[in-house]
């Protein structure tokens, strides 16, 4: 029912100002003034190439018609729709939860660590990790990174080092499914790692903006359905599952009260669009989630059917969840100035480098929510360019 073909102008287009096609964003620093090639194919960011729902479109052409844009404050649909799609979709109720708006993860994330530790005070990631450190060090946290072990594309967590970082840290940044290894993590983990932090008494901050993008093989289950909530500030909201990153429509769920007493003061600005959008998208745009990870599900199998076929010496997995493949070039012995020739200047495919994630520029992550002609042909390009380096 839903193009997710359509080839959509998002470059050139008057009103689409999106900065990961933009001529003045990351692409300039990747290829320099006036070297940007025409055919540049972007997979570096984390939203999508696909028009939204059209009950969204049409949610916020109604706000759009009103004609005032002026303070706003989120309607009890909204809180209801979040309620719905929480029952609906994850068999979870959280009609006693508190629920507060968010001006994207970012803040929510950046908003948590203020309050439930102090300067100073040490916040554990899981490498490689989404650049969560500007969430932390830049409010004065130190970010303590623990490696996940990488078993051929497997990430696992070694519990003694986790269970020691948690003796030393305040807060634990949980990103499920993980960006950028795709990982969904498993009960049992989940269960492990909140017993630790609660033992040490470190809050957990689960960031699961990815939990409705996922395959259609594999289950995703918010935290506190598997834990209950106690120690636990959910992060979630409308931006990456209904590709809506440019409204920054974000929420975060805490039922523990003794966390939302640190609320109690909190105040944040909805816009109107946000607030129409999110009742759109939580009671009308189910079907359109379902069927794009469909067209997910299928992408992703040809382009990693393609990449093993044509690229055998890269690693990389399924994603179970988000659309973010993960590729380890290692074993092509590249140097990483050499790679990142062969994808941005010979492929002209803008990908996001490893030392973003961790340490490692031989890791390449790439956003694969854009048409599956325009991703093959980025894959095709890389394959060809690095193949004629042997
Ligand atoms: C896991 C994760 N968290 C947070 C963000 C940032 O989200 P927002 O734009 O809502 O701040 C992203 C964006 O890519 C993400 O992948």
């Amino acid at each position: 029912m839903y193009n997710f073909d359509e080839i959509v102008d998002r470059k050139n287009a008057l009103y689409s100002y999106s900065s990961k096609w933009a001529k003045n964003g990351f692409a300039l620093s990747c290829f320099g003034e006036d070297c940007i090639p025409d055919d540049v194919i972007a997979l570096h960011v984390a939203d999508m190439d696909f028009k939204c729902a059209p009950v969204i479109k049409e949610a916020i052409m109604n706000v759009a018609e009103h004609g005032i844009y002026g303070y706003s404050v989120p309607s009890d649909d909204y809180y209801d729709a979040i309620k719905k799609w929480y029952l609906d979709r994850y068999e979870l109720d959280i009609n006693d939860y508190h629920i507060y708006h968010s001006h994207g993860t970012h803040k929510a994330i950046e908003e948590a660590v203020k309050r439930v530790t102090s300067v100073g005070d040490k916040v554990i990631v899981l490498l490689p990790s989404y650049s969560y450190h500007r969430d932390i060090d830049n409010i004065g946290r130190i970010m303590l990174g623990i490696k996940m072990h990488n078993d051929n594309g497997n990430y696992t967590i070694d519990f003694d080092e986790f269970e020691e970082a948690c003796k030393e840290a305040k807060a634990f940044v949980l990103c499920n499914p993980q960006n950028p290894t795709g990982k969904i993590f498993s009960d049992d983990e989940l269960i492990k790692m909140a017993y630790v932090c609660r033992f040490h008494h470190v809050v957990i901050i689960s960031d699961e903006v990815h939990g409705d993008i996922v395959r259609s093989n594999k289950e995703f289950k918010p935290l506190v359905k598997v834990v209950g909530p106690k120690g636990i500030i959910t992060c979630n909201g409308i931006n990456k599952t209904f590709n809506l990153a440019g409204l920054a429509s974000t929420y975060f769920l805490i039922k523990d009260n003794k966390l939302s007493k640190l609320y109690e003061e909190y105040h944040s600005n909805a816009s109107p669009f946000e607030i129409a959008a999110t009742i759109a998208c939580y009671n009308k745009a189910s079907d359109w989630v379902d069927e794009l990870n469909k067209y997910l599900d299928l992408e992703i199998e040809e382009v990693v059917n393609f990449i093993h076929e044509k690229m055998p010496k890269a690693i990389v997995k399924k994603p179970e969840g988000t659309y973010i493949l993960w590729i380890d070039f290692s074993k092509y012995g590249l140097t990483d100035a050499e790679l990142h020739d062969v994808i941005y200047k010979e492929a002209h495919v803008i990908a996001q480098a490893g030392s973003h994630f961790d340490d490692n520029d031989q890791f390449q992550r790439f956003c694969i929510a854009s048409p599956k002609k325009m991703v093959m042909e980025a894959f095709d390009r890389i394959a060809k360019a690095i193949n004629s380096r042997k």
